[in-house]
């Protein structure tokens, strides 16, 4: 990521005709383990990867924010004397104003300003494009105003933006805190109703993850999301009153408990219950797993995730199907796993780096003979989160 701020900064002289002030960038991630249990107060593994976002920006006397995203060659111009007007032609601005709104919506005033906007994540694609971009210039606007947020503060209010009327997604806190808290490069076992955080470093040696892109568009990805986190209240709720035990979230259920009750509960709810109560299970257990260097066992948990977002959560497609199956199915891998929300995106597979040819081999031709697009292939390594400086020189 570090020759994209050189990268970034040329093309904000290219574009504006002047220098930058600041630079940040916020890496995209990979959740390793614990899909749709952040917002059931349940954990997660997510790991900043090297791959991610990067904003070239300063200040003008204009009253008026602008923006230029490279990678799509578009530009927006809001002016920003009233209300921040929502950009229904150019969704990806929106990201922005959700966060600048934020920090207007919290009594800073807003500057004029100039942004750059480039990256070399894949966009969309279910590693935290969004999330990036929201940290980004979340980062990028507390060093600008002076605003004093931590990294969670700064994760908390890009949060807030994806929840606003902007983006409109009620996502749980994973991405923003991949993005923004890192101190080493690590994946992050964290706790997300405590919002405890502890790093958990992969094991040296022969060892690897690859990210497997299905190019499979996450179409549904808002709605059904939306849909999903209802469900699990709902399930919460009604366990809770079958049980008599006061249940905060589907955290608080244990296995035998849903052994107990989960008869009573009608389908999807007893499916989606499943899926948490055992995900939270085993991310602790892959936690553990990778600690210890035990990569078999910490690839049986990845396959076994995927097993239950597909069978129990649902949000699966064929793509990420065929994409685990062909991989648990490769000599040198130790398992495979969606990532992220699902209905398109991602896979994630731990696997001896030695076998990563035989893996991209068998995976284009498990998608050639379905006339599937050509998946991409993006070894991963992990990151530190977000970072922000003033450039000298400005
Ligand atoms: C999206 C959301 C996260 C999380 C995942 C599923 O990435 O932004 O908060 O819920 O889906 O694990």
């Amino acid at each position: 990521m570090t020759d994209l701020a050189g990268t970034a900064i040329a093309a904000y002289r290219k574009i504006y005709g002047a220098s930058p002030e600041f630079v940040a960038r916020a890496p995209g991630r990979v959740n390793l383990i614990g899909d749709h249990t952040d917002y059931n107060e349940g954990w997660v593994l997510p790991m900043a990867i090297n791959l991610g976002t990067v904003l070239a920006a300063a200040r003008t006397p204009n009253n008026a924010l602008e923006v230029h995203a490279r990678r799509m060659g578009e530009s927006v111009m809001v002016p920003i004397g009233g209300e921040l007007p929502a950009q229904p032609r150019a969704p990806w601005a929106n990201y922005l104003l959700a966060v600048a709104d934020q920090f207007r919506s919290r009594g800073h005033a807003l500057p004029g300003l100039r942004v750059l906007v480039d990256g070399d994540l894949p966009l969309g694609a279910g590693l935290s494009s969004s999330a990036s971009l929201e940290v980004a210039f979340a980062a990028l606007l507390n060093e600008m105003l002076g605003t004093g947020l931590s990294r969670r503060g700064v994760a908390l209010l890009a949060q807030a933006a994806e929840h606003s009327p902007y983006v409109g997604v009620q996502c749980g806190i994973m991405d923003q805190f991949a993005s923004a808290l890192p101190e080493e490069p690590a994946a992050v076992l964290l706790d997300c109703r405590t919002l405890a955080t502890r790093p958990v470093r992969l094991p040296a040696g022969d060892g690897a993850l690859v990210v497997i892109d299905s190019r499979r568009e996450r179409t549904l990805a808002g709605s059904a999301y939306n849909t999903r986190r209802s469900e699990c209240e709902e399930a919460c709720r009604a366990l809770e009153a079958a049980s008599g035990v006061p249940l905060a979230a589907l955290r608080d259920v244990t296995p035998a408990m849903l052994d107990e009750q989960g008869a009573g509960l009608r389908e999807p709810l007893l499916a989606r219950a499943r899926h948490v109560v055992s995900e939270n299970e085993r991310v602790l257990l892959c936690a553990e797993a990778l600690e210890a260097g035990n990569l078999p066992e910490a690839g049986r948990l990845f396959t076994a995730s995927h097993e239950s977002l597909a069978r129990d959560y649902e949000v699966s497609c064929p793509e990420l199907d065929t994409i685990a199956e062909t991989a648990v199915g490769t000599e040198g891998v130790h398992g495979c796993r969606m990532t992220g929300a699902g209905f398109g995106g991602c896979a994630v597979a731990l696997l001896e780096q030695d076998a990563l040819p035989a893996l991209r081999k068998a995976v284009r031709e498990a998608f050639a003979a379905r006339a599937w697009e050509v998946p991409h292939f993006h070894p991963v390594k992990p990151a530190c989160g977000v970072e922000c400086f003033r450039l000298e020189t400005a």
